[in-house]
């Protein structure tokens, strides 16, 4: 295809080099926002007497026709085009001869790409947020169902104290939470227009660059013509919440692949999302799990990728900012399909509480309480900590456990010992009594959902 920068050179590109130029296999998804920007640009263009109305009227219902043809496969993307304004202002040059050729004044594809990648990501930011409400929702579904569910709690891993399955879960929602206020920081960050910086310097037309703001609905406009077009903050800032986001989602992986393992048997994922193996006919494997914790990764690179690319750039735009794209939008794509696998998967597990309750009975799970029992009646922490070691140790040699170790032994250790101890640390008992903000105790934990579904029901408003 002939060049329309053709002029200084005669635009006959190399072909490998072409392609090897083309960004259109990935802004080509920007076609909507690349023609939203146009038109409002050339409505700009008639307020400042640069195009009369109707030669704005004519260029904005092609780009209009342009817009619906391509939605419904009437027009189709030229995948040889060099990008998306390229083969957008070519198709209405195409239609509308001489006067396609008008809409490129007072503007460059440097600042084009820059208002059209934050219009895009703008709408990509709506889908994600409202996946994580949608995840948040599914969390809170289930820990509503379990609020009262004893689990061992842990830390290194190993049984550490009695919780309730609620109080686990409801840590996600508040990483889900805070993903969303970080979210959207960066869409605030973000929504300002860089269109009007043109090639890097402003332009000697009379142009308004806060009514394309606002006609593109962004907070205003971007201060400085050359950051305008060399900045990409906004793609590091966005992959960086993307991959925060990713993490959480691999801890959940991690912890629910955990779960669903014979050895645990606290959850088993609905069949809809499990699969099978091709040789082991007893497998059901936590597949979707796996694929978000290892897409982790994936989410990572891309954000290493796009840091690495705007290192040492000089300004203002280069090339090199083309790639910005492939990582930025795979980012939000992972994030999207991870979403939307993960929320229902949650929604549909079923919780094996008995299992987990099997499981914070066994150990030495309450000896933290039993610690505090004998600091309520006066002993020094520290005394008491080794005092109760000492008797997990003794349990462990003659295979008690700490609620059937007889109170006549107990007695040897402390007099203080007394028939209620066992009351005291009995699983139950040791949850309601944890009166703490924030902790497992019942009543926090119902105050915790009861928080994350009016914060649900606001941000569903
Ligand atoms: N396809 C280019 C990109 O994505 C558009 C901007 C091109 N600007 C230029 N001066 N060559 O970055």
């Amino acid at each position: 295809m002939k060049k329309m920068w053709a002029g200084r050179t005669d635009g006959a590109l190399n072909k490998i080099a072409d392609d090897f130029n083309s960004s259109i296999h990935i802004d080509s998804v920007m076609y909507k926002e690349d023609i939203k920007g146009s038109m409002a640009h050339a409505a700009m263009l008639e307020e400042a007497g640069i195009l009369t109305a109707l030669e704005a009227e004519k260029i904005i219902s092609a780009l209009e026709k342009i817009s619906s043809d391509i939605e419904s496969g009437e027009l189709l993307i030229d995948m040889e085009a060099e990008d998306i304004h390229m083969f957008i202002e070519a198709t209405l040059t195409e239609r509308e001869g001489e006067l396609g050729k008008k809409l490129h004044t007072a503007r460059s594809r440097n600042d084009q790409v820059a208002v059209d990648t934050r219009l895009y990501m703008r709408g990509k930011c709506l889908e994600i947020d409202t996946l994580l409400v949608n995840l948040i929702d599914a969390i809170v579904e289930v820990a509503d169902k379990h609020k009262y569910d004893i689990m061992p709690g842990y830390t290194h891993l190993q049984r550490a104290q009695p919780i309730v399955f609620a109080h686990h879960l409801l840590a996600y929602a508040e990483m889900f939470k805070r993903d969303l206020s970080r979210l959207s920081d960066a869409v605030e960050r973000m929504n300002y227009s860089p269109l009007g910086a043109c090639a890097l310097a402003g332009t000697t037309y009379p142009i308004s660059r806060a009514y394309t703001a606002e006609k593109l609905g962004f907070l205003g406009y971007t201060k400085n013509s050359i950051d305008s077009v060399s900045d990409r903050d906004f793609a590091v800032e966005l992959l960086s919440v993307f991959s925060i986001i990713m993490m959480h989602l691999s801890r959940f992986s991690e912890e629910i692949i955990l779960w669903s393992s014979w050895e645990f048997s606290y959850v088993e994922l609905d069949d809809a999302y499990t699969t099978g193996s091709s040789i082991m006919p007893q497998k059901k494997n936590s597949d979707m799990a796996e694929l978000v914790r290892g897409k982790c990764g994936r989410v990572y690179g891309d954000l290493m990728g796009s840091l690495t690319m705007l290192k040492g750039l000089p300004l203002a735009y280069n090339k090199d900012m083309q790639e910005d794209k492939e990582s930025l939008f795979d980012g939000a794509e992972t994030v999207i399909k991870c979403l939307e696998v993960f929320a229902p998967m949650v929604r549909t597990m079923k919780v094996k509480s008995e299992n987990m309750y099997r499981a914070a009975e066994g150990g030495f799970i309450n000896a933290t309480d039993l610690a505090d029992y004998l600091t309520k009646r006066g002993v020094p922490f520290r005394s008491a900590y080794k005092t109760v070691g000492e008797i997990v140790s003794h349990c462990i040699k003659s295979g008690y456990v700490l609620d059937n170790m007889p109170l006549s032994e107990y007695k040897e250790y402390s007099d203080i010992f007394a028939e209620d101890l066992y009351e005291e640390i009995s699983l139950k008992t040791c949850v309601a009594k944890r009166i703490s903000e924030g902790s497992t105790g019942y009543a926090s934990v119902e105050g915790q959902i009861e928080d994350m579904k009016k914060f649900i029901s606001e941000k569903s408003r």
